[in-house]
């Protein structure tokens, strides 16, 4: 009988010794993918592994641990979160916001160590919130917020919900107490995430990654914080307690990282100041590629004995400076808010404002996108506004300042007329957009539609700028794009700005237009959501306009790229008895275009990829090489995301290429890209 008994404790220890394994495994998984940021197996593999381990653990709780990768999730709410005083207190950082301060600060370090020169630790700067972790025997017990520098609140439970947390440190050699400062933040991706699914839920949205990441570290349910995609780079100690700690800032880092801490992999050496402004432009140059946000980067003296050498004013140390950059978002007034009308005759809301130095330019407008934004805002004329300007992207208001608000502002009222021409408007069918019906009567879209009609990528009418343009209109001459070519030079150079010499210049460019591409000509009509992109496809799928005006919207939507959406707009188009007049007349004029058969859509590598093109390329202009990867069937895209197939990088290829290499885009250059096109995809 007792002979029957014996395998059950060796059972017990089996499955101990299979538990203990497996946590090994997942917690090497999660450090490939957190610190070297070098997974080896896929997420869904990932979450299986949890899943046994779950399950092992479950039929087996004596053996779980409170570390264990399973436990970093599922306890009760807190009512509130303690107060945790921080043995060593939490500095901040001084800030500089030029060349110049960093010249200080480094003139500065070098005269307080007596050293010629200094070599520093240079990181970018993480917005996020600043928290303190403690490692007892290399055990995560607690985790801190900064709060005033001494005391700050008990946010273990959170912290421990963010997976690149590691909750136990990987090597043996860990000292007996580690105290670790880091910052927790929100990548771009979670939040934008997060902000759908509270609009999704009616409920408020996040301003910025940083406020969506002190939110979530707030919540005092941690399973809440779980759900919010939290992450975490270390970047200094506070204690380190039990063995030798590292001579330099440096080899403090890599300690750190091998102890399975995530550190932030542009975080450097950089040797005297030249360095480390060299080093500032070029994390400034990728900031609008990373995947969180940052707002400037940090430089600290890499020598611990310099940094004590140096110490600390107030609560700074001497030793580290910030070095900003340009703030993509500020604070000022708006003046007034307007509508300008677009070619299409959307009106979007644009508030002018007291000018503003953000994001590295001047801005003395942002868009106000439309109506409902205007509601949700409820921004007014006289209101203290928060402006954001990031990248090239157009300058947008982001939120009211409340408490400014002066006495007597009014709602803003978007108006039921076209300012311009005073047709009526209509909502579109999202009710988003409100549309002028004015078409071609509203001189605001008429302009826009001719300057368009002009432009280089359409019938490239050199020599009409858009003041011109503004004259005809104003003058009544021009009322339809047609009327540019009953146009005499004597009338030309009646315009301001005009000599006779450009007017017949005008009148010659004017004559070559004429003869253009069936792409161009679809291009140039303007017709609603038909971009050079599409144009080109539809004039090669019909091959010539006799065939493509009468289409219906089912034979359109069988062109590659032509959904419903677009081809109703088409159809629509055709079917205006005022845009058909215009078309007759422009043939009528002489405006023309080979014939072509009706071609197969390309089936070549490029057929059906997106395909950015950056920087200078050697023999082919941009346009040049626009228009070829289009004829190759590619949708040519301005800028980088993890939908891009290729990248086409030339000389000084920039941020585009930079972010490119981030995703693990395949960059190529010209004469690979012209190579790849003699290949047929299977
Ligand atoms: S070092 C003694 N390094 O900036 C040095 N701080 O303005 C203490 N921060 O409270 C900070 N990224 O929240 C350091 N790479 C980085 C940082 C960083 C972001 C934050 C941190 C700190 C604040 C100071």
């Amino acid at each position: 009988m007792s002979s029957k008994k014996k395998p059950a404790p060796a059972k017990a220890k089996d499955r101990a010794g299979q538990i203990d394994k497996l946590r090994a495994e997942i917690e090497e998984h999660n450090y490939r993918y957190h610190v070297l940021d070098d997974p080896f197996i896929s997420d869904s593999r990932y979450d299986g592994l949890i899943r046994v381990l779950e399950k092992l653990e479950s039929e087996h709780p004596e053996f779980i641990t409170a570390n264990s990768p399973t436990q970093r999730v599922g306890a009760a709410p807190l009512g509130r979160f303690e107060s945790i005083d921080h043995r060593v207190p939490m500095l901040s950082l001084n800030n500089a916001f030029s060349s110049q301060e960093v010249a200080e600060f480094d003139r500065r370090c070098r005269e307080g160590t007596g050293r010629e020169s200094i070599s520093y630790v240079a990181e970018p700067k993480i917005d996020g919130l600043a928290v303190s972790l403690t490692y007892e025997h290399g055990q995560l017990t607690r985790a801190a917020t900064r709060g005033d520098g001494r005391t700050g609140e008990d946010v273990t439970l959170n912290v421990r919900s963010i997976s690149s947390v590691p909750l136990q440190l990987r090597s043996d050699d860990v000292p007996l107490v580690l105290n670790v400062r880091g910052e927790v933040f929100m990548p771009v991706a979670g939040f934008q995430m997060l902000n759908e699914q509270q609009n999704a839920r009616d409920e408020k949205l996040y301003v910025n990654p940083r406020n969506a990441a002190a939110g979530s570290l707030r919540q005092l349910d941690s399973n809440v914080c779980a759900q919010r995609r939290l992450s975490f780079f270390s970047y200094a100690v506070g204690i380190w307690e039990g063995s030798d700690s590292p001579a330099t800032q440096i080899q403090m880092l890599e300690r750190l990282r091998e102890f399975g801490l995530p550190i932030n992999p542009l975080a450097r050496e950089v040797d005297g100041l030249n360095a480390c402004l060299e080093y500032y432009r070029e994390v400034l140059a990728l900031r609008d590629a990373l995947d969180y946000e940052i707002d400037g980067v940090v430089y600290k003296v890499s020598s611990v004995d310099d940094q004590q050498a140096l110490g600390s004013v107030s609560r700074a140390p001497r030793w580290a400076m910030a070095h900003k950059f340009p703030a993509e978002e500020e604070i000022t007034v708006v003046k007034a808010i307007e509508i300008q009308v677009g070619r299409t005759g959307a009106l979007t809301p644009v508030a002018r404002l007291d000018s503003v130095f953000v994001g590295g330019v001047t801005v003395s407008n942002a868009t106000l996108h439309n109506a409902s934004e205007i509601e949700r805002l409820d921004v007014r004329k006289g209101d203290t506004v928060v402006i954001r300007r990031a990248g090239d992207v157009i300058p947008e208001v982001v939120s009211v300042v409340f408490d400014q608000r002066p006495r007597g502002t009014r709602r803003f009222i978007f108006p039921t007329e076209c300012p311009v021409c005073g047709s009526g408007v209509s909502a579109d069918e999202g009710g988003v957009i409100r549309r002028c019906d004015g078409g071609l009567v509203c001189s605001a879209q008429l302009k826009e539609s001719i300057k368009h009609f002009s432009s280089r990528l359409a019938m490239d009418i050199e020599g009409l700028g858009a003041k011109l343009v503004e004259q005809l209109v104003d003058r009544g001459r021009v009322k339809t794009p047609a009327d540019l070519f009953s146009l005499s030079a004597t009338e030309f150079a009646a315009l301001e700005r005009m000599g006779r010499k450009s007017a017949e210049n005008l009148i010659a460019s004017l004559e070559t237009s004429r003869r253009t591409t069936l792409a161009r000509f679809l291009f140039a009509l303007g017709i609603p959501q038909v971009g050079e992109a599409t144009a080109q496809t539809l004039a090669q799928h019909f091959g010539a306009l006799e065939r493509l005006m009468p289409a219906t919207v089912e034979s359109l939507e069988t062109v590659a790229d032509v959904g419903p959406v677009v081809a109703r707009e088409i159809r629509r188009f055709f079917d205006q008895p005022h845009n058909q007049r215009v078309i007759e007349a422009l043939r009528r004029h002489g405006v023309n275009w080979p014939e072509e058969a009706p071609t197969v859509v390309p089936d070549g590598v490029f057929a059906g990829k997106t395909v950015v093109i950056t920087g200078t390329l050697p023999n082919l202009s941009r346009d040049q090489a626009r228009r070829w990867l289009i004829e190759q069937g590619a949708k040519v895209s301005g800028s980088v995301s993890s939908r891009t197939d290729f990248v086409i990088a030339g000389t000084d290829p920039g941020s585009k290429y930079d972010k490119a290499v981030s995703l693990g885009i395949e960059v190529i250059e010209e004469h690979e890209m012209k190579a790849l096109a003699g290949k047929v995809t299977d």
